[in-house]
């Protein structure tokens, strides 16, 4: 079964850096087979890895809702998307990546949605970890197409606000009654000033800091991976101290 980290958090708090990050040492340690989920519509979970641009599961849905005819004769409904989908999911060098992106068109959703359910729910039986990144608004929580998480890692900045955006999943995950086995909250771009009773007032377990990184604001300026940090960054020591309580399960 699937381990499933998934990460959550304000809107440019480090989310799909943090998960770019986990993937690349899931895949250095050698841990297991990784399947990277790209949940943000507005996608960049893939250039951020360095993958090549591929399908999304938005796009499929919308072409067979478009055009039912699609589906091959001898071939059901549900076999035909989850074939599709299936397709979609690029192999890369030792991980795999699904981009979501997020259906366009105005048709009916509950079909796909539920075929979508089954399929993900299988397709975490196949691989060792799941590395879920989601979008900022926290409305498609409720659409979800598979159990949240065993590790939510809620992201923040070291500002108040950030950490108020932190408290304010954290109950809507408490509320919607999701199926999530551990949370923590992460800082990211850390700084010394960040008030410990804001921390405290999240109600989750701080599970660390990491630092601001320049690499990684070269990196982004150039569009280059995540793999192209070099070993020594800040920023890798400080994930791999937290990693055995970020990966490590029983
Ligand atoms: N620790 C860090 N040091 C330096 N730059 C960082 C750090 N973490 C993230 N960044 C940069 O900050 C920007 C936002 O990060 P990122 O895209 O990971 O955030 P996000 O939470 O996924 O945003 P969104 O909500 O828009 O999806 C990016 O340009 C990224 O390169
Ligand atoms: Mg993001």
């Amino acid at each position: 079964m699937g381990y499933i980290i998934a990460l959550a958090g304000k809107g440019g708090t480090g989310k799909t850096t943090i998960a770019a990050l986990i993937v690349r040492a899931l895949k250095e340690k050698k841990l297991g087979s990784v399947l990277a989920i790209d949940a943000d519509p507005n996608s960049n979970l893939g250039e951020v890895l360095g993958a090549k641009p591929g399908d999304n599961v938005g796009a499929i849905l919308d072409n067979i809702s478009v055009d039912p005819n699609k589906v091959p004769a001898g071939m059901t409904k549900e076999r035909f998307i989850q074939h599709q989908v299936q397709a979609a999911i690029q192999e890369e060098d030792g991980f795999d990546l699904l981009s979501m992106g997020k259906p366009e068109g105005p048709g009916c959703y509950c079909y796909v949605n539920n075929v979508l359910r089954g399929l993900m729910a299988k397709l975490i039986k196949d691989y060792d970890y799941i590395v879920m990144d989601n979008e900022a608004g926290l409305e498609h929580l409720s659409r979800r197409t598979c159990r949240l998480a065993d590790m939510l890692i809620v992201v923040s900045d070291a500002s108040s606000v950030g950490l108020k955006s932190a408290k304010r999943i954290i109950e809507l995950v408490g509320a919607l009654k999701f199926e999530v086995k551990k949370s923590f909250l992460l800082i990211n771009r850390f700084n010394k000033g960040t008030q410990k009773d804001k921390i405290k007032e999240t109600g989750l377990d701080h599970l660390g800091n990491l630092p601001l990184e320049p690499q990684i604001e070269q990196l982004s300026l150039q569009g280059r991976s995540i793999f192209d940090l070099k070993s020594g960054a800040q920023i890798l020591t400080a994930l791999n101290l937290l990693g055995d309580q970020i990966w490590k399960h029983n």
